[in-house]
């Protein structure tokens, strides 16, 4: 993780973190920030053709806003940039069916990684044939139902699944298309990316000890197992193609080893997802076209280098599609000015939601950025935090963001980037009901998921009837 910033009392003052820039004018938007359709009118933001107000004043907050035509244009970006790959939208970093429907419509594959996710996309009418099953621990039940319903790949984590899948292929006599998770002996985060460390972690079958070579020797030595080719994964939000590069080396020094000692060509290879978005002014990512060029070469070269067949790749991306599509709105209840050391304050902004609808704060310490989102101010900045209403100190949505001054109770803010992990990563901590999502798109708003109501939060409590 990056290192945290320099703090609140920092000897240059209360400037907040030193990425941090005042800007000249609180109202405007950071527009790469915001999905496709957001502006501001008069101070009120704009998405899919809607003034948020509008929206909020029927459906309420918190809620999350979906701008289908943002996705849709992020998912159509990869799938043009990587024409010679298959591109599989990462369903973990949000699903639902009408967005499974949309990652089909665009001619994208869906990678999904529980048996929820499945269930999801089988509801929505997904082809099984064009699903990636990920997980580090499928259960029999899980790798039956994957076998049954033919899905186009599962992605095997453990011997133990080898052997569970030997075991429904042979049962069943159908077919399993198989990958292997190799570990390429490098994990990648935003601006970095540290090779031969990261062996220690539960992904992955590790390439330096054997075990890679050993698993896909037991593929192949499995009747009903049909074996794809490798797949690695190496991070998320990562912004610098080498980690890639060095990863790529690595697998593809595997399967051309595969090629020679076993005879075995495999067709495919995946690179897995991880493509980084921009939550903040510090963080500058890659158009889709770049980075199909990047890895398109990188493959390239090594392959050549190795003189074996290049194989036909697929990559996974889900934050970069669904997380820059998506914002949350929150109703501003108290706001708070706090004395620190030094002479300085710091201005809380508590809101009706928080590390129950975005866990990522509070989790990686990850950065937003937010904006009044239902009038215009003319105060001067004030260096805000963001938190929820949760009962844990650390319940902060954005760390640090210059507000207006007169940011007050009823005010709307709205904070971008929230499409990926935000949602599918929520809980009812405190018995919070988890917002909706709604589509926003040409002046229409349509709840994809609906608010969850006390109802469903006792549904699961069987005293609450007696
Ligand atoms: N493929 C595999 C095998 C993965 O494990 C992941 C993410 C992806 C693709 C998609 O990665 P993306 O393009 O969305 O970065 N909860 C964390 C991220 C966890 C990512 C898990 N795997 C967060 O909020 O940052």
């Amino acid at each position: 993780m990056r290192a945290h910033e320099a703090g609140w009392a920092h000897a240059e003052g209360a400037r907040g973190p030193a990425w941090l820039r005042e800007p000249a004018d609180t109202n405007a938007l950071v527009q790469h920030l915001w999905s496709a359709t957001a502006h501001k009118t008069d101070g009120d933001l704009h998405v899919g053709g809607m003034a948020v107000a509008d929206v909020v004043a029927e459906h309420n907050t918190p809620a999350y806003l979906l701008d289908e035509v943002d996705f849709r244009q992020r998912a159509r970006a990869f799938r043009e940039a990587f024409s010679d790959f298959d591109v599989y939208y990462a369903g973990k970093a949000f699903l639902c069916t009408t967005v499974a429907r949309w990652v089909t419509e665009e001619g994208l594959r869906l990678d999904v990684c529980s048996d929820g996710e499945l269930t999801v996309a089988l509801r929505a009418g997904v082809d099984p044939a064009r699903i990636g099953y990920h997980g580090n621990n499928k259960s029999m039940i899980e790798l039956r139902r994957a076998v049954a319903t033919g899905v186009g790949r599962i992605i095997v984590d453990s011997f133990h699944e080898i052997a569970r899948l030997r075991t429904i292929t042979a049962e069943t006599g159908l077919d399993a298309r198989v990958m292997v998770r190799v570990t390429a002996g490098v994990e990648a985060h935003t601006h970095e990316y540290i090779a031969t460390a990261h062996e220690d972690q539960k992904f992955g079958f590790s390439i330096t000890n054997g075990d890679a070579f050993d698993a896909v020797r037991a593929v192949t030595g499995a009747p009903g197992l049909q074996l794809l080719g490798l797949h690695s994964h190496i991070g998320s939000q990562i912004f610098d193609s080498s980690g890639f590069e060095v990863a790529a080396r690595r697998v593809l020094a595997l399967h051309a080893r595969i090629s020679e000692e076993l005879g075995v060509e495999m067709p495919e290879m995946d690179l897995g997802g991880g493509f980084g978005i921009a939550y903040t002014t510090q963080d500058d990512p890659s158009e889709p076209a770049q980075l199909a060029t990047e890895l398109t070469k990188i493959v390239e070269h090594e392959c050549r280098a190795l003189a074996v067949a290049v194989p036909h790749l697929s990559i996974e991306p889900g934050r970069a599609i669904v997380g820059p599509a998506m914002c949350t709105v929150y109703t501003v209840g108290t706001v708070k000015k706090v004395a620190l050391d030094g002479g300085v304050s710091r201005t809380y902004v508590s809101v009706d939601g928080g590390m129950s609808d975005n866990i990522r704060t509070a989790l990686y310490d990850a950065d937003y950025s937010c904006t009044l989102a239902s009038r215009a101010s003319s105060a001067p900045a004030v260096l805000a935090r963001v938190v929820g209403k949760h009962c844990e100190a650390g319940d902060i949505v954005v760390k640090d963001e210059f507000l207006p001054s007169d940011v007050a109770p009823g005010d709307l803010l709205a904070v971008p980037g929230t499409g990926a992990y935000c949602r599918s990563m929520a809980s009812n901590y405190n018995h919070a009901l988890r917002p909706p999502v709604i589509a926003v798109r040409d002046g229409v708003a349509r709840v994809v998921v609906r608010r969850e109501t006390e109802d469903d939060l006792l549904s699961t409590d069987v005293g609450a009837d007696q």
